[in-house]
């Protein structure tokens, strides 16, 4: 991948219309070569979520770094991503008969796990692997306290487990958890990965004691990624975000402000003594709160000390006040959102600058659910 020079870039986005969503894909290649090496160097695997991006080219990036397949949320995620040809897992429960149906055709085309914590979606993907005359691998999701999917108590676990064991088309392969309630910056996670690591402890140990070695323990985050190594019996971390980064997980000490690869770029439009008004509201950034605390819908890298304040629909309102910088009307700014997979599940595509000037990157696995 050829690099532009700084100048060529600038000079291609001059001429964009905004609000458009600008994604460098060297930086997206560092941060994947970054993450590999270090879970490579402690044993793990990375089976990033796709939901970030939603696009094959940057899955392809993915896979070239060294990821040892990919996780989905969606079926129609799962039916574009099959095209690269790696090992699916699906980390949202499946569950109906609409959805059962979609799941069989999947399985004609690609190898893929299944994550659950009810005999119901057990049921719908038993009933699905039987249509296609498989046997489909199953993960139970523990809960180590996020309060989402999961199950919290290892008794009941393991009963799932074994019923995914007896049933002829699906198959225990092993356990997965999220720790999505750990929201503190790395430095500070300590005692929250040790109950993690206590819960996760005690959840092997009563599958093993039923006989139910599981084969993958499938867990990790952004904010967590740095310290997956923490997290005893771990063979495999789904970390998604840190393709992109946003200005959550850069607060949380994820990532630092050079590893960012998505922005938005918006132009401003209304220009007051301490306030100023951007074309990018919420349908470009999303209005997602900033979950490492300070309010604000967004980073403006060139000038952090102004605070994106508040969202319409198209507007942006940055307050000034605590700025020397008193934008034109007709300035470019780059925003960064506060989280960025809601940012570009809102795009129709993504705009990358290379040699021969912009071109789109296209978000295949968006649409029917997202
Ligand atoms: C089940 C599951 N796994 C992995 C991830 C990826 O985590 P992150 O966005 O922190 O990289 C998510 C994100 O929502 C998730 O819901």
């Amino acid at each position: 991948m050829l690099k532009p020079t700084e100048s060529a870039v600038s000079k291609q986005l001059d001429r964009i219309e905004t609000p458009a969503a600008i994604v460098d894909l060297h930086r997206a290649s560092a941060n994947a070569a970054r993450v590999c090496a270090y879970l490579r160097d402690h044993g793990l695997g990375w089976r990033p979520h796709v939901k970030t991006h939603k696009s094959v080219e940057v899955a392809r990036i993915q896979i070239e770094a060294g990821a040892a397949g990919l996780t989905v949320a969606t079926l129609h995620e799962a039916e574009v991503m099959c095209q690269l040809g790696v090992d699916l897992l699906l980390a949202h429960p499946p569950v109906g008969r609409a959805k059962e149906s979609r799941l069989s055709g999947l399985l004609q085309r690609t190898p893929l796990t299944v994550a659950l914590d009810s005999g119901e979606s057990l049921a719908t993907v038993a009933r699905a692997g039987a249509d296609g005359g498989q046997s489909v691998p199953v993960l139970v999701e523990l809960d180590v306290g996020m309060g989402r999917v999961g199950i919290t108590d290892p008794g009941e676990l393991t009963r799932l487990a074994s019923l995914a064991e007896e049933r002829a088309t699906t198959s225990f392969a092993g356990l997965l958890f999220y720790p999505g309630h750990i929201r503190m910056s790395s430095f500070e996670q300590g005692p929250a990965l040790t109950e993690i690591a206590e819960r996760l402890g005690t959840a092997i140990e009563t599958l093993s004691r039923a006989g139910l070695t599981p084969g993958i323990v499938s867990g990790g985050s952004t904010p967590t990624l740095w310290r997956s190594h923490e997290i005893p019996g771990l063979t495999e971390v789904r970390a998604g975000t840190c393709i992109f980064h946003d200005r959550d997980s850069v607060a949380l000490g994820a990532g630092t402000s050079d590893d960012i690869a998505y922005h938005v770029l918006a132009t401003v439009v209304s220009a007051h003594p301490d306030r100023a008004v951007v074309d990018a509201g919420s349908k470009a950034l999303a209005r997602e709160e900033f979950r490492a605390g300070g309010g604000g819908y967004g980073l403006l890298p060139d000038h952090p000390e102004v605070r994106l304040v508040s969202l319409s629909e198209e507007h942006g309102i940055l307050d000034l006040t605590s700025s020397q910088w008193r934008p034109a009307v007709g300035d470019r700014v780059r925003i960064v959102p506060n989280h960025v997979c809601v940012s570009v599940n809102l795009q129709d595509r993504l705009f990358s600058p290379g040699p021969n000037g912009l071109r789109p990157v296209h978000l295949e696995g968006r649409g029917r659910q997202q």
